[in-house]
């Protein structure tokens, strides 16, 4: 087994060791892995174009590694434990045997209906174990998945589709959501409509939600099992090869797809599982996301199983039946390691104790963050009241982009500290610039966060567009990864992550781009112009604020912004539904038809003086009328 951390002193040493010969410390802990054909170079890199390779050359398929290498100690250990939206449903548990003979006989379906490595699968399915056999299975052939959140909307859907040019589609009748069903193949259908690539859909009946099955195209799941093998040998596959494609949001565009790698994205989610969350053999490990994100293909997934943990999924949300669904899980199933939003715990405090005393809570021994940064507030009654003082939490910070965790404590190990993601785990070497790109060195800085030297989950491309992985990564700052995030580096040497620092909005711990999102008001035949911005909501982390343009000759204000969301809600999905509109007469605009979004900025937050110069703007009356009526926005 490779070297799991015990000490600060320990730490110190590997995060040491790991940056004065990176070569010597990932070839040690790759050097545990299953591997067809051994790599020739552990690392070739630069940061210009950009180019980065991990164990160059080398074979491997990550499913022998999370199967094959476990089943003669492991067999019977659960691997995923599935705990239904409804408490009365009968909870699934799946052994790595189990779980080994139902990805084979998956990946035997995906080959019968023509799928082979390098084809694009897309995966659009509620959080059952059927999921995670679909990514597995996926892997297991070598065809690229790409998960797209069910939430999503059939338009965000098929811009996915057609992007990557995927040539099956796997999803189900309907999804439950508390106590809720979305049709979740009736938007399937509605993609498809603008869509050319999809010779194959496979339907998993969940909810019994009628659906239409067109002939030809789509198949049920159980019908497309019987009788099919429980054997696979798995695909070999180059070290370089795409695993998987996940689409994210940026500054600018639609959402690009961020390619992650089979070798370096298995030793790096492997790495940080085992060293973040402190996993020991027997432990029952909890990760609240969907897998429609990276922290669901990381850290409920691949990172997890190939540690040969118990992974726990849970198909339903933190409300239902009542706000303490959670807690009630965590008793149940005994939980040891517990990961969750700070959106999550946010909205849970707001229901105050009550849901929570009825538990004991006393199996769980790390407590763990992902998405935004945690308010000190929400940090201490998460500490206080779920970790009873006891347990250690993992700010983790990390991005799509870069596959696996990046900066966080190491559970019980190092420090922790209020609101901080702390220090950078072995392998990663943070550095903060100033907007010039100029290094700022020492303690107590401000500035922005890149990364100097590679690390194996590092992103290799945005798919079909190698350019667009450049421009929106590598061009700001010559020689460096760029976050896109704001930091602060303490007197202690601890980092805090202070937000985006470019147009990117997080809501409840999504991305969200905020030119897709005026993109999309802007459709409602009505907007004639708008902008968008975050601002502090008290559950989301940050809301959307729209300022909007609109001709409103023959509606009222109201019926005008329902419209308005509704239109969001089909072309993005529900999450990007604005929280507050404001019409308004104008927008401030520099000279060259610039939106000064720092103005609006501020206006959403509440403050309605020191914009600074404005006289630069084609008409700076407009911020006074803008201000005046900011208590319309709703
Ligand atoms: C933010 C999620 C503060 C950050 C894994 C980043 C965080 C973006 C943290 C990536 C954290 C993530 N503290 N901010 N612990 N974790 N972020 O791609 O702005 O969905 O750039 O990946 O979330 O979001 P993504």
């Amino acid at each position: 087994m490779a070297r799991k951390i015990h000490t600060l002193a320990g730490y110190i040493h590997e995060y040491q060791r790991s940056i004065l010969d990176p070569d010597a410390f990932w070839t040690q802990i790759a050097e545990t892995f299953h591997w067809q054909k051994n790599w020739s170079s552990v690392v070739e890199w630069e940061f210009e174009t950009p180019s980065v390779k991990w164990f160059v050359n080398g074979k491997l398929n990550i499913t022998e590694n999370i199967f094959e290498r476990y089943l003669h100690t492991k067999k019977n250990k659960p691997a995923i434990i599935w705990e239904p939206n409804d408490p009365k449903e009968a909870s699934i548990t799946l052994t790595y045997l189990e779980l080994y003979e139902k990805t084979c006989q998956f990946a035997n379906v995906l080959i019968k209906n023509g799928v082979v490595k390098g084809d694009r699968v897309i995966i659009y399915m509620p959080m059952v174990p059927e999921a995670a056999i679909a990514m597995l299975a996926c892997a297991r052939i070598g065809a690229i998945h790409s998960v797209v959140f069910a939430g999503f909307s059939a338009n965000s859907l098929s811009d996915r589709i057609n992007d990557c040019k995927a040539k099956m589609v796997l999803t189900s009748d309907g999804n439950f959501r508390g106590a809720k069903t979305f049709p979740v193949k009736e938007v399937v259908d509605e993609a498809l409509k603008t869509t050319s690539t999809i010779e194959k859909v496979i339907v998993l009946e969940r909810t019994k939600t009628p659906v239409n099955m067109q002939k030809g195209r789509d198949f049920w799941w159980h019908e497309e099992l019987e009788g099919v093998s429980k054997e696979n040998i798995a695909e070999t596959m180059d070290s370089e090869d795409t695993l998987f494609i996940l689409y994210t949001s940026g500054s600018t565009g639609k959402p690009k797809g961020v390619v992650h790698s089979c070798g370096g994205y298995m030793i790096y989610t492997y790495y940080t599982f085992k060293n973040v969350f402190q996993y020991s053999d027997d432990d029952v490990y909890w990760c609240t996301a969907d897998i429609g994100w990276i922290t669901g293909h990381s850290y409920i997934v691949y990172g997890p199983l190939l540690e040969g943990a118990t992974t726990l999924m849970f198909e339903g949300v933190p409300t239902y039946p009542n706000p303490g669904r959670f807690w009630a899980i965590v008793d149940k199933y005994k939980v040891n390691q517990f990961y969750t939003a700070p959106t999550a715990i946010r909205a849970l405090e707001a229901y105050g104790l009550d849901p929570v005393l009825p538990y004991k809570l006393d199996s769980l021994k790390v407590l763990g963050t992902v998405g935004e940064p945690i308010n000190e507030e929400a940090w201490h009654w998460y500490h206080d009241h779920i970790g009873k003082g006891r347990c250690p939490i993992v700010d983790t910070w990390w991005q799509t982009e870069t596959g696996g965790i990046l900066i966080s404590p190491l559970a019980g190990i190092t420090p922790t500290k209020p609101a901080y993601a702390t220090l950078p785990l072995p392998g990663i070497q943070p550095i903060i610039v100033d907007n010039d790109g100029k290094e700022l060195k020492g303690n107590s800085v401000e500035g922005n966060l890149c990364i100097k030297y590679p690390w194996p989950g590092i992103i290799r491309t945005t798919w079909g567009d190698h350019d667009r992985c450049y421009q929106s990564y590598f061009s700001q700052f010559k020689g460096l990864y760029f976050t896109g995030d704001g930091v602060k580096r303490d007197e202690d040497g601890y980092y805090r992550i202070l937000g985006r620092v470019d147009d990117v909005i997080n809501v409840s711990g999504h991305r969200m781009g905020t030119a897709e999102v005026e993109n999309a008001i802007n459709e409602h035949p009505k907007v004639i112009e708008s902008a968008v911005v975050g601002y502090p909501h008290p559950i989301k982390g940050q809301g959307i604020y729209a300022f909007a343009i609109c001709d409103m000759s023959d509606r009222s204000e109201d019926n005008l912004k329902n419209e308005i969301r509704v239109t969001v809600s089909n072309i993005i999905g529900p999450i990007a539904k604005p929280d507050k509109i404001q019409i308004v007469p104008g927008l401030p605009k520099t000279r060259s038809g610039k939106i000064m979004r720092r103005i609006l900025r501020k206006i959403a937050n509440g403050e309605h003086d020191n914009f600074g110069d404005i006289s630069t703007l084609l008409d700076p009356d407009v911020v006074e009328k803008i201000i005046e009526d900011v208590d319309s926005a709703s």
